[in-house]
This record gives C-alpha cells, structure tokens and sequence, in this order.
C-alpha cells in the first residue's frame, strides 16, 4: 500500500520524504487555505514546490465545478509538473472531465466520494485514483472502512485499473485496517505516519538494550 501525506505544508511534506516512506501528497482547497497559499501564482508555485521535495503523484485539486472550468484548469494544473494528479470532485461536470483527462493521458484522481456508486461513476469515466474519506462517513455514524472494502471488492472483480485512494484518514487505526483490506494508497496527516511507530514496549525495550549495554561498558572499563 502507497503513503501520500495529506497536507499543504511543505516542512511536513519534507519530514515524511526524509523518513524514505512516502509515496505522494494529496492537497485539497482547505489544505492550501490552511498553508495561507492563495491566488493562482502562489498556488501554481506552492504545487511546484511540493513536486521538487517528492517523488511520487501530487494531487492538486480544481476549484472550478463546471465542465469548461475544470478542463481549463486542469489542464493548466497537469502542466506545473508530469507528476501532477487532477483532482476533480464528483459531480456531474467532474464525471465527464475525468473521462476527459483519462482520454488526453492526464492523471486523475476523484475527490468527495462518500458511496460505491459514487466509486463505481469513477472507475468507468477513467479515473486514476478515487477518493473514498472515510473519517467523514464516520463522523456521521456511518462505517468509512466498510465503503474501502466494497469499492475494493467492486474494483477487483471488474478489473478496474482506478486505484483506491483512502482519505479522511484520522487515526492508525484506519490506516491499519485500510492495509487489511486492500486500499492502493492511504493519505494521511503526518502525525499518522507517525503514529505507527508508537509501541510502549519498543521504548521501554530500547531502554533496556541500552542500560544492559552502558552496565557492561562500564564493567569492561573497571
Ligand atoms: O484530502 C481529503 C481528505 O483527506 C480530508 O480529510 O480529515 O478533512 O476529513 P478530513
């Protein structure tokens, strides 16, 4: 399974790039208002930043919501950089665009997927990743990861190439179980990443591995 970082926050972006685990970054238009990144030049540069800390897919999403509009920018976003992926929110116009990239070689990925259905449209307009967000559905009672294993199901019997890119990840807990069940990619914050190293027993045995090494270290030296 791929690691993106969800963030527009470069010193973030470069920390998860240093660990040598990372695999992409999705940003979306409340991430870069977060960074403070506004106006098409800063956020045109702000992307490219991003593409020269990492190696792999960088998702930049379009604010337009009618058909010309997400082409325009798209198109002007696939441009910054080959590693750019378009991300187009699903609705109707952002159905047909994405049919739209996948016919000119344009990397895609389908934002604010919230049902199998909504997966299902993706898949069959071309979409290069599709964005199920899982903490959102449980934020309203409903199971986020049971939608990652049906999409997934879904994607494995027809033989979809669309990849199943799990968002709204908020603890490891669902980065976890999005292994288990066989999403392609998991974009998460750093302090999920992170999170996955935490076990109170790696600590307390590292402290021993090091008190047993200084005892006898001192004992050698007596
Ligand atoms: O990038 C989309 C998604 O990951 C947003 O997550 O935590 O705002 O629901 P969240």
């Amino acid at each position: 399974m791929k690691f993106f970082i969800d963030t527009a926050n470069l010193n973030d972006i470069q920390e998860a790039q240093n660990l040598g685990v990372l695999d992409g970054v999705t940003t979306n238009p409340s991430l870069m208002a977060k960074e403070g990144i506004t106006g098409r030049t800063n956020v045109m540069a702000h992307y490219a930043k991003i593409c020269d800390i990492v190696d792999g897919d960088v998702s930049a999403e379009v604010i337009a919501t009618d058909y010309e509009g997400i082409i325009r920018e798209g198109e002007e976003l696939a441009d910054i950089h080959p590693r750019i992926v378009v991300k187009v929110p699903m609705i109707k116009d952002g159905v047909r665009a994405l049919k739209y990239f996948s016919q000119q070689g344009i990397k895609t990925n389908c934002t604010l997927v919230f049902s199998a259905g909504q997966a299902l449209l993706a898949a069959k307009a071309g979409a290069t990743y599709v964005s199920p967000f899982i903490g959102r559905l449980d934020d309203v009672s409903t199971d986020g990861l049971q939608l990652i294993e049906q999409i997934v199901h879904i994607y494995d019997t027809y033989k979809f190439n669309t990849q199943v890119l799990a968002a709204s990840i908020r603890h490891t807990m669902h980065l976890i179980k999005c292994a288990e069940l066989g999403a392609d990619v998991a974009t998460c914050p750093l302090n999920v990443i992170l999170g996955l190293l935490k076990h109170p027993l790696t600590d307390s045995g590292l402290q021993k591995f090091l008190a047993d090494h200084q005892k006898a270290q001192e004992a050698a030296n007596a």
